[in-house]
């Protein structure tokens, strides 16, 4: 049973002489339970794409279904509803975090729109949630700003959670974060997924991170998916040129620090 099902997606940017295709008619599916990588070079296309998904961009063609519904036709109520249905994690917590609000009180937020009902059981879902992104019951009193990147990091997955989405988009959620730290947030994403059997589509600059992590990965260039299989086998036997390319670019990642990150998680 898929989750998210893609189809022939267009997103174009401009007008006339000037318009382009960002996403150029991409397929995708995201099995329920299951983590699919999305990978290629800047500006491929992969946050256009996850914002039609999140609803932050129109689509200029094509269908988005997610568990059944067509995304791109809901209006009203539903689109509310969908706007807890699909939830984001983005690379920068610091600026995804409202710098006014404790841990405690964004997390209440979140549960309180999900519709749980009294204070009292949703200060008890507080405490549960922070313990599911192993933080310490004691920063529901911190502030953003008091906080280290991994942590800010696991209070937006945290607030992700809160609200039981049928799908999490992240979109490089540990590029900003230092290399030691990487490794800890994507081990904790992905304990997290087998909990919780969650689905998710998780976007990355880094073949090795989605090898770790994504069931199948779609590679993206230019607008247009050009590879897609299971993550292993991308990675072992690439067979588009430009995948052959970022699998080549690895072991610069690694020299680039990723080599690290691939020891804390053990990859
Ligand atoms: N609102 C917009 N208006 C016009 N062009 C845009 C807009 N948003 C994105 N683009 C262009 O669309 C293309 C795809 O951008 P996108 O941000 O989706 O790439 P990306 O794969 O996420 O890149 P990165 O890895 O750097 O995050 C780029 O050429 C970008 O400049
Ligand atoms: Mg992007």
């Amino acid at each position: 049973m898929a989750e998210l099902v893609i189809e022939d997606l267009v997103v174009t940017f401009g007008t006339g002489r000037t318009a382009f295709n960002a996403v150029d008619r991409v397929s995708l599916t995201v099995p329920r339970g299951s983590v699919v990588g999305l990978v290629g070079e800047s500006g491929s296309g992969k946050s256009t794409l996850a914002r039609v998904v999140a609803g932050m961009q129109t689509a200029s063609g094509g269908t988005v279904m997610l568990g059944g519904q067509d995304l791109l036709a809901t209006r009203g109520r539903d689109r509310r509803k969908r706007a807890t249905d699909v939830q984001m994690i983005f690379q920068d917590p610091f600026s995804s975090l409202n710098p006014r609000m404790t841990v405690g009180e964004t997390l209440d937020e979140a549960l309180a729109t999900h519709g749980s009902a009294s204070a009292k059981s949703r200060a008890a879902s507080v405490r549960e949630l922070l313990e599911l992104v192993r933080l310490k019951s004691g920063v529901v009193d911190q502030y953003p700003a008091h906080m280290s990147g991994g942590m800010r990091q696991r209070v937006a997955i945290a607030r992700c959670l809160a609200v039981r989405p049928r799908l999490i988009v992240a979109d490089e959620i540990t590029s900003a974060l230092d290399a030691s730290v990487q490794g800890a947030v994507l081990n904790l994403l992905r304990d997290l997924q087998r909990e919780l059997e969650l689905s998710v589509l998780f976007i990355t600059h880094n073949l090795a991170v989605v090898r770790y992590i994504a069931d199948r990965t779609a590679v993206m260039r230019r607008g247009a998916v050009v590879e897609e299989g299971e993550s292993d086998t991308i990675v072992r036997e690439p067979r588009h040129p430009y995948t052959q390319e970022l699998v080549a670019a690895i072991p610069r990642i690694e020299n680039a620090g990723t080599d690290r990150l691939l020891r804390t998680i053990g990859a």
